[in-house]
């Protein structure tokens, strides 16, 4: 199957949602809560998903959709399903911190195959499908050559939901500091799985994440030559809300130190 035409429509959609993004940065006029203490949507989010679910749906009529602010739409039968973030990193956006991303990604039968992540703000264009390798503004990306955890630079993430479960990575965090270099929180997901595929990062993982955080990134570690997988390394399941992403050297040793993990059972009240 040549994959290069969902490539091309997922990158167009985008540049477009891109240059919304662009257009409200530092101008926002409406934030809103939603959900639990801390999720935020802006009107960059909505007019962002708009444009893309546009391109997308007049481009593959018959295709499934499952976008963040609107949930699904088009052919539940179908085979094909776009997993989509209009704005991944809306914290970070809210504040003005410019880490964000837009994330698309194309499940076939199942199987995550076409990824792009871009994150406007810093004109970085990521890319990838199954079989035809991964870029970073069309130049070729693989991930990090680091073997050992003790020298390795992590990145993690926290649900929304953190507040109310003792399942909340906080224990995860507290040990993974202790025998790495380092744990960042960049607050985008789609970010983090693309930094481990261009070797900025050596591993990610993070629970309670959605599909369309997740989908497009792992595309872009996968064709990077890097390894996707559950935290006890069996194979990922989408919609379980955990994902473990390394440059492949280190998983096994991030899998057993992630099982390891001392429980903390850190809750504040
Ligand atoms: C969030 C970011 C963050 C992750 C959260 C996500 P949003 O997505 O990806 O890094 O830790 O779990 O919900 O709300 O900015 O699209
Ligand atoms: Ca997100
Ligand atoms: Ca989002």
């Amino acid at each position: 199957m040549d994959l290069n035409i969902y490539l091309e429509v997922a990158t167009e959609a985008a540049l477009i949602a891109g240059e919304i993004i662009k257009k409200y940065w530092g101008n926002l006029k409406n934030i809103r809560a939603k959900g639990e203490a801390g999720d935020l949507v802006t009107e960059a989010d909505q007019l962002s998903e708009t444009a893309i679910l546009n391109i997308i749906n007049k481009r593959f009529p018959d295709h499934l959709i499952l976008a963040e602010e609107s949930g699904h739409c088009g052919n539940e039968k179908s085979k094909y399903l776009w997993a989509i973030d209009p704005l991944d990193g809306t914290t970070n956006y809210a504040h003005g911190y410019p880490e964000v991303a837009v994330s698309i990604g194309l499940l076939i039968d199942g199987s995550p195959q076409v990824g792009v992540v871009y994150n406007p703000l810093r004109n970085e264009l990521f890319k990838a499908a199954k079989g035809l390798g991964a870029t970073l503004n069309d130049q070729s990306i693989s991930v990090s050559q680091t073997t050992d955890l003790a020298q390795s630079l992590l990145v993690t993430g926290f649900a929304y939901d953190r507040r109310l479960t003792e399942d909340n990575n906080y224990g995860e965090f507290c040990y993974l500091t202790h025998l790495t270099q380092g744990v960042r929180r960049s607050g985008s997901a789609a970010s983090d799985l693309a930094s481990v595929a261009c070797g900025r990062l050596d591993g990610y993982w993070e629970r309670g994440i959605k599909p369309w955080d997740m989908a497009a990134g792992i595309v872009l570690v996968a064709e990077a030559g890097g390894k996707i997988s559950a935290y006890d390394q069996s194979p990922l399941i989408i919609n379980s809300g955990r994902i473990l992403a390394t440059n492949g050297k280190i998983h096994h040793s991030l899998s057993q130190a992630l099982e390891k993990t001392p429980n903390l059972k850190i809750i504040f009240q």
